[in-house]
This record gives structure tokens, C-alpha cells and sequence, in this order.
């Protein structure tokens, strides 16, 4: 009898731990620290990133961030699969001596245009309709709002 409990629980943390796994790739942690693995090095301290507060308060919508390979925007639901801005904003180095580039072409190329069109334009805009004019608060624009001075 006892021998069987012991069995059956091992084969429950098995079962739990097997769907943990699986799950982890299709779930946003609520808030995370932004930290593409991608990077050679941070040069900035890692930003916190509030994913369901965007969601859930700033009425973000998924399109709004997440887009297919067209720049589409994707309509998700919870638990559907996505991929990683890096995947395809795939340059994390620095741009070569004289490379000019357009904006958006800027953007498409390197992970940290990206991020930063994505994260500073709402802010800037949003800012704007809540009444500042110069678009500074109360959505961080600074580099230190987002990026922590200490953080390592
Ligand atoms: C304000 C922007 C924003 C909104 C809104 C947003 N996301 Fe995200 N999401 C991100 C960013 C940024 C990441 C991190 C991606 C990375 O590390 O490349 C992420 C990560 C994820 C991940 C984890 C991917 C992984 O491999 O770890 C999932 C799943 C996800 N989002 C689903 C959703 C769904 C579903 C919605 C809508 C209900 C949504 N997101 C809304 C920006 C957003
Ligand atoms: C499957 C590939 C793919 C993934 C994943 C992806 N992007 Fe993009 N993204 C693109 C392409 C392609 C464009 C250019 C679309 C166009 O030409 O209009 C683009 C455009 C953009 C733009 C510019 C939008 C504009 O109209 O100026 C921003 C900002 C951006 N992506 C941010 C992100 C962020 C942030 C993530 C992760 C949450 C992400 N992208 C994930 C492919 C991708
Ligand atoms: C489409 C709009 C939009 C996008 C895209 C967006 N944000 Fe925000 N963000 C907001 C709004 C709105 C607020 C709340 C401003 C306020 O307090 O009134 C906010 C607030 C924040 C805050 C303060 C903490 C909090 O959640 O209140 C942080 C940090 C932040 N955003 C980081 C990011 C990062 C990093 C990205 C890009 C990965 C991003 N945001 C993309 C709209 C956006
Ligand atoms: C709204 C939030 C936000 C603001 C404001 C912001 N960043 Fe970022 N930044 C990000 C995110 C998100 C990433 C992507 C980090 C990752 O995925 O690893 C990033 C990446 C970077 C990177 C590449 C990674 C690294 O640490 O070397 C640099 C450099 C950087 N930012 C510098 C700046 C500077 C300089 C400013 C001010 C002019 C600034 N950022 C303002 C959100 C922000």
C-alpha cells in the first residue's frame, strides 16, 4: 500500500513537472525583466517589464506589440504561441561604421529599435492624450525610468 503512494506520487510530480514544461513556452510571466539572451552584453540595467499590467490596465491590445512576419498584427488569446522579437529583429550588435539606414529599416534590423519604437512611441503618444504635451509622463520615456541605474 505504501509502496503504491509513494508511486502514484512520483508519477504526479512527473505529470505535473511534464506539464509545467510544456506550458512554459506558451505563457507570459505577469511582469518579467527584459534580458535577450541575444546580447553579447547589457550595457543597461535589465528593464521590468509589467506584461499582463499592459494588458489588464493599459488596455493594450496583443496586435499592438505581437505581429506575424508581415508586421501584421496578431489577434492571441492566452496560451497561443509566440515568438520572440529577436527571432526576427534579429541584430543585437552594434550597426557597422557608416551604415545608413532609414528608420524603419532601422527598426527591422536591429532588436533594440524595435523595442524602442514599440515601448517609447505608446508612451509618447499616450502621455500626449493624458495631457502632456511634450509627451513625457506618466508612461516611462527616459532611459532611466525604464532602464535602472544599478540593476545588473
Ligand atoms: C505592450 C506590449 C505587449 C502586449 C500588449 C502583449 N505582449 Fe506579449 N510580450 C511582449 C514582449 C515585449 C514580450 C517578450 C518578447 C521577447 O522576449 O522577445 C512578450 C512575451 C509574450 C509571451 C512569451 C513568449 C516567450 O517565448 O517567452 C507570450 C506567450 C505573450 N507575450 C503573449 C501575449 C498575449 C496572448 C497578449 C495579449 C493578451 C500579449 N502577449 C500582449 C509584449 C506585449
Ligand atoms: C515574425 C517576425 C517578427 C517578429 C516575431 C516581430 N517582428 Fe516586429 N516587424 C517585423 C517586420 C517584417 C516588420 C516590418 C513590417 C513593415 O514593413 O511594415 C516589423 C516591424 C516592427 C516595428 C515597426 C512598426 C512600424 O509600422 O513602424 C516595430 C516597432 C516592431 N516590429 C517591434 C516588434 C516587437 C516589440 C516585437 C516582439 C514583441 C516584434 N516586433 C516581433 C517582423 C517581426
Ligand atoms: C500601445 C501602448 C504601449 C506599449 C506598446 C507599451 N506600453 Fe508601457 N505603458 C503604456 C501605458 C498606457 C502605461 C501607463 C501610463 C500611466 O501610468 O498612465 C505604461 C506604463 C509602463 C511602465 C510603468 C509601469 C506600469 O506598468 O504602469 C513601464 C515600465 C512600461 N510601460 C514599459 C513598457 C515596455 C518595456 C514596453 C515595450 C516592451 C512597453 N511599455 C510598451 C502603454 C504602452
Ligand atoms: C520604455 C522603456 C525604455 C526606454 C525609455 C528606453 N529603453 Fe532601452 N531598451 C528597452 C527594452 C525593453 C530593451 C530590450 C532589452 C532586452 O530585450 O534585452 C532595451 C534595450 C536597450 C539597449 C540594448 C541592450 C543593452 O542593455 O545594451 C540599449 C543600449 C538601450 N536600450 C539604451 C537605451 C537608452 C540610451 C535609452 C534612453 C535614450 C533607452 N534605452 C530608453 C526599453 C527602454
Amino acid at each position: 500500500m505504501k509502496k503504491s503512494v509513494t508511486l502514484m506520487l512520483a508519477v504526479g510530480v512527473a505529470f505535473l513537472f511534464a506539464v509545467t514544461c510544456i506550458y512554459a513556452g506558451t505563457k507570459a510571466e505577469d511582469t518579467f525583466k527584459m534580458e535577450t539572451k541575444e546580447y553579447a552584453k547589457h550595457t543597461k540595467g535589465l528593464v521590468e517589464f509589467t506584461h499582463k499590467k499592459h494588458i489588464d490596465t493599459h488596455k493594450v491590445t496583443c496586435g499592438q506589440c505581437h505581429h506575424d512576419d508581415k508586421g501584421k498584427a496578431l489577434e492571441l488569446k492566452e496560451g497561443d504561441d509566440v515568438q520572440k522579437c529577436v527571432t526576427c529583429h534579429k541584430e543585437t550588435g552594434k550597426a557597422p561604421e557608416g551604415e545608413k539606414l532609414a528608420k524603419k529599416e532601422k527598426i527591422v534590423k536591429y532588436h533594440k529599435e524595435a523595442l524602442h519604437a514599440n515601448c517609447i512611441d505608446c508612451h509618447k503618444e499616450s502621455n500626449k492624450k493624458a495631457g502632456d504635451p511634450k509627451g513625457k509622463g506618466p508612461a516611462p520615456t527616459s532611459c532611466n525610468d525604464c532602464h535602472p541605474k544599478a540593476a545588473k
